[in-house]
């Protein structure tokens, strides 16, 4: 099957907009802590980068990547961690910067891993929510958009490695020859 790029569903500047919502939240939850972004690599590098640069606290960033797609639309079981934390997490304030989370595996994969680790706290902020889809519950404390159960590209997120540079998330649609 082949795809092709869908209609917009969330706009450059609603995704500003609440990236800037966001950012003004997390200031006021983590002033005066310890507050050490991890951002899952490679799909919440630019709403990381964005998130980041409109806090009003001081804030670390380090990177992890998950392996849990490939070039494919269905989700593995068990993702793996293709790259861990540099830097130590114990006693840190630790607040995991994502893109998606759909069925919810690697969020619980990652906080398990992270756990290990003995940080003070661990919360999850996501761009994206596909609420619907979730197999296992994970706990979100910062969420840019609940989204109904499509797959959506842009903003980061990809497929085969194709639309992340996009300003807004749309979704991928079968290529149809008619
Ligand atoms: P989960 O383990 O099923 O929650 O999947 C989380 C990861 O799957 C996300 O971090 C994304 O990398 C990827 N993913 C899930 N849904 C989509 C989508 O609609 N578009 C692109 N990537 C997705
Ligand atoms: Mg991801």
């Amino acid at each position: 099957m082949q795809y092709r790029l869908g209609r917009p569903l969330i706009r450059a500047a609603e995704i500003q907009a609440r990236v800037q919502e966001l950012a003004e939240v997390i200031s006021q939850d983590y002033a005066e802590r310890d507050l050490l972004l991890i951002c899952v690599l490679k799909g919440a590098a630019i709403f990381w980068a964005d998130l980041s640069r409109a806090l009003r606290i001081p804030a670390q960033s380090d990177f992890v990547a998950m392996e849990s797609y490939g070039d494919a639309t269905l989700p593995l079981q068990e993702p793996r961690f293709t790259k861990p934390a540099g830097v130590s997490l114990g006693h840190r304030d630790i607040l995991i910067v994502e893109d998606i989370i759909d069925t919810g595996h690697t969020s619980v994969h990652l906080r398990t891993l992270l756990h290990g680790q003995a940080p003070k706290s661990v919360a999850l902020c996501t761009l994206l929510d596909k609420a619907e889809r979730r197999e296992v519950p994970t706990p979100i404390q910062y969420c840019g958009f609940v989204i109904p159960n499509v797959f959506v590209v842009g903003y980061g997120l990809d497929y085969a490695q194709q639309y992340r540079h996009l300003p807004y998330v749309a979704t991928l649609e079968p290529l149809s020859d008619g």
